[in-house]
């Protein structure tokens, strides 16, 4: 299993490039499988959840040209449209696929996630959502079956609570259901905006996409289209915050700098200095203590939280106490023991961790628990006192690319050991 070594202590400077947001490619790869045509996506990130999502949607049946960062989709004929155990247990995100195969073939069958790391999870949203557009669900087995012999019917969806994916999900049914569907209480996240740039390409009607009401009228056949991925704004997140606790002076460039804003605000608070650089790159400088600084995770335009345990990274060497309240899962405080290991001084109770800040972190051998809890440990060590080892990378690895050579070229001493 892979290792991060790292010498903290290293101030950092330059500039990184972003990659393509796995969340969007992610429902962009399984859009896809909604037409018979060819479908071209660039600026796919080469990632492990992605190559996840490539072997699923070859087990359907889909044929696929990946040369670097273009990824082309062929799904003529789907033989199998499931997605087995084996493939969902490495990624949740496989439960994407239950909506565009059941509105392309009339059926799918989609084994059901366990618990996970960070919560339970489940996809029970994403099931309700389809029984609304006429699908009709199973579960046994351990999988989900959705059946719809004459089609899926537009209807009326609102969901209980904002969920991102399940938006996915049944956004993808919905275009090739019969008549109009309406979303109600739709997540608002600019990945959800970017599968709905896709799908209009492809010759879906979708407006409204970026507001909690997305409205869809279906289409009975879509086409093959080209479209480029959005900057992965998670990424782009980890790495402001990796320069404002290393007292650094980065530029992080080919991102969209308004997917920032809630993290922007709460760095400018705590004293880091951020600007805009042209339209596409945001330029962070920290030249003393930062100060402690509360956040609470929100759906967006919210505080993101797949950036809380970064934050909360930062946080456990700033002046004062901090709350960091975490509201959408109810199990991702992962890190603070592992940050505990480190010097840091956090105390959890229920969904809000209470970091007092220390003046130092020293280096440790401490545990990946999940993608993001990783991202934290290795901030950590970028400023920790002496080597920290990050065991058990592959969490990191499911969502950033080669973030240890990223960092490197910026000057940070990171090495990953095999
Ligand atoms: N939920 C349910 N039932 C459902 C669906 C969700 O109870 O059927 C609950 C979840 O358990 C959670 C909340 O609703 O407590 C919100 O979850 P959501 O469905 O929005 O999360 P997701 O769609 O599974 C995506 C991202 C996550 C990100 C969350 C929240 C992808 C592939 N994944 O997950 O990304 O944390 O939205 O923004 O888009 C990551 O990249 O590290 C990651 C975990």
């Amino acid at each position: 299993m892979d290792k991060f070594r790292i010498h903290g202590g290293t101030p950092l400077e330059g500039r990184i490039a972003i990659s393509g947001a796995k969340n969007s490619a992610l429902p962009a790869l399984a859009a896809c499988l909604l037409t018979e045509e060819p479908v071209t996506l660039d600026r796919i990130p080469p990632v492990r959840d992605i190559r996840t999502m490539i072997q699923l949607l070859e087990h359907t049946g889909a044929r696929l040209d990946v040369d670097g960062e273009l990824v082309t989709v062929r799904a003529e004929r789907l033989e199998r449209p499931e997605a087995p155990y084996d493939l969902v247990k490495t990624m949740r995100a496989s439960s994407l696929v239950l909506g565009p195969l059941v509105a392309r073939t009339g059926k799918a069958r989609v084994s059901m996630p366990g618990g996970c790391a960070i919560g339970a999870r489940p996809i029970n949203l994403h099931v309700s959502a389809l029984e609304q557009l006429g699908a009709e669900i199973r579960q046994s087995h351990g999988y989900v079956e959705a059946t719809a012999p004459q089609g899926l019917k537009g209807g009326l969806v609102q969901f209980d609570r904002i969920t991102v994916t399940g938006t996915e999900d049944v956004l993808m049914a919905a275009v090739l259901a019969q008549g109009e569907t309406v979303i109600g209480n739709a997540a608002r996240e600019p990945e959800v905006q970017d599968l709905a740039d896709l799908l209009n390409k492809m010759g879906a009607r979708i407006e409204g996409a970026g507001t909690s009401t997305i409205r869809v009228q279906g289409v009975d056949r879509l086409h093959g289209a080209e479209h480029t991925i959005i900057a992965d704004r998670i990424e782009a997140g980890t790495f402001l915050i990796a320069g404002a606790m290393t007292r650094s002076d980065l530029v992080i460039e080919n991102c969209v700098p308004e997917h920032l804003d809630a993290l922007v605000v709460k760095l400018r608070q705590a004293g880091a200095e951020v600007s805009l650089e042209g339209s596409s790159a945001l330029r962070v400088r920290a030249s003393s203590r930062l100060r402690a600084t509360d956040i609470t995770t929100e759906e967006y335009p919210g505080f993101a939280t797949d950036l809380q345990a970064q934050y909360m990274a930062m946080m456990t060497l700033a002046e004062g106490i901090s709350f960091v309240t975490e509201t959408i899962f109810e199990n991702r405080f992962m890190h603070t023991q592992e940050l505990g290991r480190m010097g840091a001084n956090i105390r959890v109770e229920g969904r809000q961790a209470i970091v007092a800040g220390v003046a130092e972190l020293t280096g440790a051998q401490v545990i990946a628990s999940d993608l993001r809890a990783s991202a934290s440990l290795v901030l950590a060590g970028l400023v920790a006192r002496g080597e920290t080892v990050v065991d058990r990378v592959y969490h990191i690895d499911r969502g950033y690319e080669r973030i240890e050579e990223k960092l490197a070229r910026v000057g940070a001493r990171i090495e990953r050991e095999s």
